[in-house]
């Protein structure tokens, strides 16, 4: 995901701007730019990959000047090379942009017409014509830019200065977020508020359509039409450290180990650890009378939100719809009167779960959202927000986020199956308490990753890797594939064990990984038989299991032990594993754990 920053600054802004892009490395990227006004005149640095690079080059090239714009690019359209890194400009204005440009080459056709030449494969560059063409025709820089958000269709966020006025920035949002920050004669523009926590606290979020005339004394908003409309002014408490390592070799090695930590700070929120009970929020519908819960999420969290499903239909007995957000939000799901909707995302900004949940508001439905960025778009829109209390989650892969979304998860299975009848006080302690264990539990494994060292060095000879489990499990099957493919870019699936006898068995030979999540449960016998059919094939069994050993009745190549856990909180125990094996295989395989390759932390483009 692209990162945008500006600032209208008293003094130069170069520094400033490289040190708010630093803060949203985590977002992905691989190419940045800034661009600043001096003397009536724009001039820009870019570089490809890292801001050390840009740094590098701004050091042998300084940029002057008390007005500027910052871009992080995660490639769209065109290639991640220095010429398609914004900022775009050309003598009169300069554009940085964060998302997708829908109908950027109908603009593009138009604009060529008009004899404006085209350096780059970008669609961001038909905004920089665009906006050019208007002031050619005569109109003031705002007017300009105004007339130019009116031909846009698709998601944008931006930020364009102009050479003309270097007391001017107008931003604009329409999907992606972005954010003013109000400093001390000095205004801000930046994609989230962590990017301009060094610099100010007070924040002014835009919504969709909002754009913006930001000036040193303040900002102005308006709405497409150019209606003037404000928006609140809060205090943000994002962290103006940048978020170090605190030690460990990556951000992602990092937050694997803070689950026990952050697991207990985001049950304390939904349980009454004294009591024994569960204390959720009232979501305004009755969960006694409730017919469906619909739940839809990406990636990882899709996977959490497959868990919640087996929860609530086990322990609330309330039927669950889920799909993933890409798909959902096309499917015309018929939804039912007064039903809860439930969306699932670490940093609420993802573009398909947006649109989902959008769909499911239009449709009546009471919007729930369990997400890790309490100010993101997915929490400003729904009508009830459920944190998860991981803090900023760095790794692009997602650890602590998804621990904490079944944390969540299980609390609201237990308040759903009391307030239906199906869980009493009895069971309510049993199963409270079952969650009370997990950061112990969960730190017991973490203590030592030997036997993962041993194994990612093992997979990094593997061209497939098959991950099974059955039931609660099976789930937890999927994230551990998703985890080894995006992290260490072998291919690997996850299938319900069940399924293995129904075609993929044939991948089975001599050395193929296959990876088996059987905590001890009712279907522990059954996912034991499949791996005995795994191993009379040479398929070589990882097993992740609290069973004692030689409990598989097969050979096993690993025995990746689980603690004794109650059978409630065994997916927030096999994630443990699942997450280190992907980590350490990553490790020897030499990739970049904490950006991987062609991987943004958030998507909010579709
Ligand atoms: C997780 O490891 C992945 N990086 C990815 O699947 C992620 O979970 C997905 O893009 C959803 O992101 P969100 O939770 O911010 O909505």
């Amino acid at each position: 995901m692209c990162g945008i920053v500006g600032i209208l600054g008293t003094e130069a802004v170069a520094g400033d701007l490289v040190e708010a892009l630093k803060r949203l490395e985590y977002r992905g990227y691989d190419s940045a730019g800034i661009a600043t006004i001096e003397g009536g005149k724009l001039d820009r640095r870019r570089a490809e990959g890292k801001l050390k690079n840009l740094a590098l080059r701004l050091s042998n090239q300084p940029l002057q000047g008390r007005t500027g714009i910052g871009h992080t690019r995660w490639a769209t359209h065109g290639k991640p090379v220095e010429r398609n890194a914004h900022p775009h400009m050309n003598d009169k204005v300069a554009v940085v942009h964060n998302g997708i440009i829908e109908n950027f080459r109908e603009l593009r056709g138009e604009l060529t017409k008009k004899g404006y030449a085209f350096e780059t494969e970008t669609d961001t560059e038909t905004v920089l014509h665009l906006v050019t063409d208007n002031l050619k025709q005569g109109l003031k820089p705002v007017e300009a830019a105004h007339k130019a958000l009116s031909r846009l269709r698709g998601a944008y966020a931006l930020g364009i200065i102009f050479a003309a006025d270097d007391d001017l920035m107008i931003a604009a949002r329409q999907g992606p977020p972005l954010a003013i920050g109000h400093g001390e004669g000095v205004t801000y523009l930046g994609s989230d508020a962590i990017a301009l926590a060094p610099f100010t606290s007070k924040i002014t979020y835009l919504e969709d359509g909002d754009w913006a005339v930001l000036r040193r004394s303040g900002a102005e908003i308006f709405d497409l039409a150019g209606k003037p409309i404000t928006r609140p002014t809060i205090v943000s408490t994002a962290s103006s450290l940048t978020v170090d390592k605190g030690g460990y070799r990556h951000f992602m090695l990092k937050e694997i180990h803070q689950q026990p930590e952050v697991i207990s700070h985001t049950i304390a929120n939904y349980l009454d650890l004294a009591a024994g009970t569960v204390e959720f929020p009232d979501l305004g519908i009755d969960l006694k009378t409730l017919s469906r819960v619909t739940i839809s999420a990406c990636g990882t969290a899709s996977y959490a939100g497959l868990v919640g499903k087996y929860w609530l239909e086990r322990y609330a007995r309330l039927p669950v719809d889920i799909d993933v957000a890409s798909e959902y939000r096309y499917r015309e799901a018929p939804l039912p009167e007064n039903g809860l909707a439930l969306f699932i995302s670490q940093s609420g900004e993802t573009a398909d779960t947006m649109a989902a949940l959008r769909y499911c508001k239009d449709g009546g439905q009471r919007i729930a959202a369990i997400v890790n960025v309490r100010t993101s778009t997915m929490a400003r829109e729904s009508h009830v927000v459920l944190p998860t209390l991981a803090g900023p989650e760095i790794g692009v892969a997602s650890t602590k986020a998804f621990t904490c979304q079944l944390s969540v998860l299980a609390c609201f299975a237990i308040a759903a199956g009391k307030a239906r009848g199906h869980i009493g006080p009895e069971k309510e302690r049993e199963l409270v308490q079952a969650l009370t264990q997990v950061p112990r539990l969960m730190s017991d494994i973490l203590r030592d990753e030997k036997p993962y060292e041993h194994l990612g060095h093992r997979l990094t000879k593997a061209r497939d890797v098959l991950y099974l489990g059955r039931g609660i499990s099976f789930p937890i099957a999927l994230e551990g594939a998703l985890k080894l493919k995006e992290l260490s870019y072998i291919h690997a699936e996850g299938y319900a064990a069940g399924e293995l006898k129904h075609g993929p068995i044939a991948l089975i030979e001599e050395g193929v990984p296959v990876i088996v999540v059987a905590p001890h449960d009712e279907l522990f016998e059954k996912t034991v038989s499949n791996m005995q059919e795994v191993a009379a094939r040479g398929g070589d069994i990882i097993f992740v299991s609290d069973a004692e050993d030689g409990a598989a009745g097969c050979k096993v190549i690993e025995h990746l032990h689980l603690p004794k856990a109650h059978p409630f909180t065994h997916p927030l125990m096999a994630s443990i594993p699942v997450q280190l094996i992907s980590y350490h295989t990553a490790v020897q395989m030499g990739t970049d754990v904490d950006q991987p390759r062609n991987l943004a932390k958030s998507v909010t483009v579709e």
